[in-house]
């Protein structure tokens, strides 16, 4: 599987550094069959393996996926129960598979709430993953951009109280550092089809790309992913400047992380 081989007659995509994905459309992919939600939700875990393989293979440098959010407590019981459940099994399946590719594993949002075992599932994937460099990977649970920002607030408000950090050296750059997940996000994904974030990554998604695919959750593959790298790649991302400056800085040597070819600029 080469992300970059017979796609866009040709050219090389241009992959996301930080590539962040709001996974849904499981339910109705499960209803749209005739089954119960979990299914669903059992279908998505495959698809989650996919993602993995397919934007490391990439280049991808951080893939951050939002599994389930500080507002799906709220949904029935059973559903949640059988979400835990299958959160918990996904992670310890998996960590060797992911500790062999080299992949960095991180759970971003308040564990705290989480079951003991599952908090042991994870702290045991974090620190068999913590020395690897391939890829990060972040996964949201019990994740709320809102809880994530109030609880930077709070971080920072202690430090202030205690006189280690004066209120005029409060900067973006300090607010992200008190974050679970720092980094800008390049290219945001959601499937399912709908227009909105959730409560996801709402600081670090200030500039990110926006890729809406209607395909269901289960159905994501490497295919649909080079769709949205394809996307990524047509976007001029300006930053607040101009068209015209934007291509003076891509001249010919001008630093860029990414594996952009001079003609596509
Ligand atoms: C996303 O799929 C998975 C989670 C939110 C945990 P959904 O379960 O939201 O699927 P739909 O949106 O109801 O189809
Ligand atoms: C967002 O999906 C959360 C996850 C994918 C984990 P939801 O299905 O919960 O989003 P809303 O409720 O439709 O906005
Ligand atoms: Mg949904």
């Amino acid at each position: 599987m080469d992300i970059n081989s017979n796609s866009n007659q040709g050219a090389e995509l241009k992959v996301p550094r930080h590539l962040a994905v709001i996974m849904d459309g499981n339910g109705r992919w499960a209803e749209a069959r005739g089954m119960i939600r979990v299914r669903g939700h059992q279908q998505g875990a495959e698809a989650v393996r996919r993602i993995i393989a397919a934007a490391a293979k990439a280049g991808v440098q951080i893939l951050t996926l939002y599994a389930f959010s500080s507002e799906n407590w709220k949904r029935p019981r059973t559903e949640v129960q059988a979400l835990m459940k299958l959160l918990g099994r996904a992670l310890t399946e998996n960590a060797q598979t992911l500790n062999d590719n080299d992949i960095k594993v991180k759970i971003i949002g308040d564990v705290t709430a989480l079951s003991g075992a599952l908090q042991k599932s994870i702290h045991k994937l974090e620190d068999l993953t913590k020395d690897n460099q391939r890829m990060l990977l972040n996964i949201a649970i019990n994740y709320g951009s809102r809880l994530e920002l109030t609880r930077a607030v709070q971080q920072i408000a202690v430090k202030v109280q205690q006189g280690t950090l004066k209120p005029e050296d409060i900067s973006e750059d300090l607010i992200s550092r008190e974050l679970y997940a720092p980094d800008n996000v390049d290219l945001l994904v959601r499937t399912g089809g709908e227009f909105r974030l959730s409560n996801f990554l709402l600081w670090q998604a200030a500039y990110a790309e926006i890729f809406v695919t209607d395909k269901l959750w289960p159905d994501f593959d490497e295919a649909e992913l080079k769709r949205a790298f394809a996307f990524y790649s047509g976007r001029e991302r300006r930053f607040g400047m101009t068209s015209a400056q934007i291509r003076e800085q891509a001249g010919p040597g001008a630093a860029d992380k990414t594996n952009i070819k001079p003609e596509q600029v």
